[in-house]
C-alpha cells in the first residue's frame, strides 16, 4: 500500500514507536487518528502532525474498553469517510517472575496486550468490509515467538494475537482486507528505558519505526526486526527444546 493521501488509524500514538510512526506518515499527506489514553499528549502530537500538513484527528480512549474502542473507529468514519489502514501498536511487557506472578497481573497483562487488540480488531473488520478494502497491522513482538523468562505473560498475550492475525488474514482475503504483524525486537523506547530487562542488540524508535512503515508499505504477513535478533529467535525455535531453555536461563539477570 503507498502511505500516502490515505486515511490512516494508529493506537498507541501517544508516545514510543506510535508516535514516530504517526510522525512519519504525516510527512505524505494523510489523513491520521491518533489514539491512547493521554489527551494532552495527543493533542501536542496533532500540532506537530498538522505542521507537516497532513489532517490529524486525536481520539483519547482507553483500548481496554470496546465500547470507547468502537466509537473511535465510528468517529473516524464519519469524518473522513473510511479507514484505509490501521495500525494497531499498543501494548507492554512488563518483568514478571512465574514463581512470585499473582493471577491478576497475568490476566491483566493478556487484557492489556490482547483483549486491546480484539477490541479494535471487531469493529475494523466489520467497517473494511463495508468497504472493501483495508489494511490492519498489529504490533506484535519477537517475544511473540516463544516463552522467554521474564516475559511469560507478555510472550503468550503476544502469541494469542499473531495467531488471531493469521486467522484473519485467511478469513478475510475474500474481502479485500490485508494483515500485517510486524514483531520488533528490543526498541530504545522511554517506557523499556528502566524495566530491568536485558535489551541486546536494542535499535532507536526511529528505526523501528522506518522498519514498519516498510512493512506497511511491502504488506508483509510478517516481519520480524532487527535482523540480528530475528536471527537468534529463529534459532531458538529450531534448537531441541532443553538447549534452548538452558540458553534462555543465561540471558536472566542475577537480581531477578
Ligand atoms: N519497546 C520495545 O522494546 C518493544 C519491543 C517489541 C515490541 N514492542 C511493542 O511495540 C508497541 C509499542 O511499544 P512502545 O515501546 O512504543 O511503548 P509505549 O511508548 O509505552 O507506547 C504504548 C502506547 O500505547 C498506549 N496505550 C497503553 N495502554 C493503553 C490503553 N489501555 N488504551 C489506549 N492506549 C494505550 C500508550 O499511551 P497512553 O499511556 O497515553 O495510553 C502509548 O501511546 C507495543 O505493542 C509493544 O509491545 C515494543
Amino acid at each position: 500500500m503507498k502511505l500516502s493521501d490515505k486515511t490512516i488509524l494508529v493506537v498507541g500514538a501517544s508516545s514510543g514507536i506510535g508516535r514516530i510512526v504517526a510522525l512519519q506518515l504525516s510527512k505524505h499527506n494523510n489523513r491520521l487518528i491518533i489514539c491512547a489514553r493521554r489527551e494532552t499528549e495527543l493533542k501536542k502530537l496533532v500540532e506537530e502532525l498538522e505542521g507537516n500538513e497532513s489532517k490529524a484527528l486525536s481520539c483519547p480512549c482507553d483500548a481496554k474498553n470496546k465500547l470507547a474502542a468502537a466509537s473511535v473507529v465510528e468517529k473516524a468514519v464519519d469524518t473522513y469517510g473510511n479507514i484505509d489502514a490501521a495500525l494497531l501498536n499498543l501494548g507492554a511487557g512488563p518483568a514478571f517472575n512465574m514463581s512470585r506472578v499473582t493471577v491478576d497481573e497475568v490476566t491483566e497483562n493478556m487484557e492489556l496486550n490482547y483483549t486491546t487488540l480484539v477490541n479494535f480488531l471487531v469493529p475494523l473488520i466489520a467497517q473494511m468490509k463495508s468497504q472493501k478494502h483495508g489494511l490492519i497491522a498489529h504490533t506484535n513482538s519477537l517475544a511473540g515467538f516463544l516463552g522467554l523468562p521474564m516475559q511469560g505473560p507478555y510472550s503468550s498475550a503476544k502469541a494469542a494475537c499473531r495467531i488471531l492475525m493469521d486467522t484473519c488474514r485467511i478469513e478475510l482475503k475474500p474481502f479485500g482486507i490485508r494483515f500485517v504483524s510486524v514483531y520488533p525486537g528490543f526498541v530504545a523506547t522511554e517506557r523499556v528505558a528502566d524495566n530491568g530487562i536485558p535489551a541486546p542488540f536494542e535499535i532507536s524508535e526511529k528505526t523501528a519505526a522506518r522498519h514498519i512503515i516498510k512493512a506497511l508499505t511491502k504488506e508483509k504477513s510478517d516481519y520480524l526486526f532487527p535482523f540480528f535478533t530475528e536471527n537468534l529467535i529463529r534459532l531458538a525455535l529450531v534448537l531441541p527444546k532443553p538447549v534452548s531453555s538452558f540458553l534462555l536461563t543465561k540471558a536472566i539477570p542475577e537480581d531477578y
